[in-house]
């Protein structure tokens, strides 16, 4: 007993060991019910792309938080019963649906104080370089840059009017391990985006608006379910053995699974929250340790 209590020292040391283990989790708990009902109350948050994936766990996230959350899908929004949440049906790879969301935000909330811009696909075909025409490479950097680039400055001059303001742009580890059977253009994009991410937390740090990018790896959203549920069926195996071969093709997962949308929602809500108040012009990395280099 003794020796374990000198190991961790804690302000309980002098109770039994599971004891202290028990207070403690039960404190942890306390603290992270506390952050989770009120940590962003009175914020206005816009969450690109919240109806599916990272985005809808991003949206949750920060609705149990107590922000205002406006969200963006084409087609139809959440089901929430929350009078803090608003959608707005947009597309987000043209200019004008960009406007139509900065307009919305602006006649809504009168600015904004959270951006996470989460949109962003890859609809190219397969077949590598030579495949990729001028047309399929602007659809990849319309969505993975442009989305973000143009909401960005339809929502900055608030931000700096305001002299506060969080941005995370959600890239992906493609940006550093690029794949190129199907993806190569959005892996570029993606780089384009940390790249843009970059620059604008230099330009604009200085002047109150934190700016950082998240990277995930695989994550087990619907549409990744849905793509280990075709590649099962393909392989005629079942899900654990085309989930593996999934996880294979990125050279493994040493955490031994994919990441969770609630799981990348966790960072994100650290890096908008003011628990990061010195976080800017960072990239944060959430792939269970798929990169295999720093
Ligand atoms: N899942 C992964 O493994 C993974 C890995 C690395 C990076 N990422 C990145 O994480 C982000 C989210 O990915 P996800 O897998 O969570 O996506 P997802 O499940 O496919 O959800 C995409 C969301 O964006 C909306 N959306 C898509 N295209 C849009 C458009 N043109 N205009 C407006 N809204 C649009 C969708 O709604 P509608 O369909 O109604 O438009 C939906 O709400 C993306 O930037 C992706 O590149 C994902």
């Amino acid at each position: 007993m003794e020796g374990i209590n000198k190991r961790y020292n804690s302000p309980y040391q002098n109770y039994y060991y599971p004891y202290y283990f028990q207070v403690r989790k039960n404190i942890i708990n306390l603290d992270k019910r506390l952050l989770v009902s009120n940590e962003f109350s009175g914020k206005r948050a816009l969450v690109t792309g919240g109806t599916a994936g990272i985005g809808k766990a991003i949206v949750s996230r920060l609705l149990e938080g107590g922000a205002k959350v406006m969200t963006t899908g084409r087609h139809v929004g959440n089901d929430y019963q929350n009078p803090n949440y608003v959608f707005v049906r947009s597309d987000l790879s043209t200019a004008n649906g960009c406007s139509t969301v900065v307009n919305e935000v602006m006649s809504h909330f009168g600015g904004v104080d959270i951006l996470v811009n989460v949109v962003g696909a890859s609809s190219a075909p397969s077949g590598g370089f030579s495949v990729l025409t001028d047309e399929e490479w602007q659809k990849e950097l319309n969505i993975n840059l442009m989305a973000a680039v143009r909401v960005d400055r339809g929502l900055l001059p608030s931000m700096l009017k305001q002299g506060s303001g969080v941005i995370v742009h959600v890239s992906s580890i493609q940006r550093k391990l690029p794949l190129y059977e199907a993806t190569l253009a959005y892996a570029a994009a993606k780089a384009a985006l940390t790249n843009y991410s970059k620059g604008l937390s230099n330009e604009v740090g200085p002047k109150g608006i934190r700016v950082n990018s998240v990277a995930p790896g695989f994550i087990e959203t619907t549409a990744a379910e849905a793509l280990i549920e075709r590649l099962s069926k393909q392989m005629e195996s079942d899900i654990v053995t085309a989930r593996k071969a999934l996880m294979k093709s990125l050279g493994g997962i040493p955490i031994g699974r994919p990441g969770r949308p609630e799981e990348v929602a966790e960072l994100v809500a650290f890096l908008v929250s003011d628990r990061a108040l010195s976080i800017n012009g960072s990239e944060y990395v959430i792939d269970g340790g798929t990169i295999p280099t720093t």
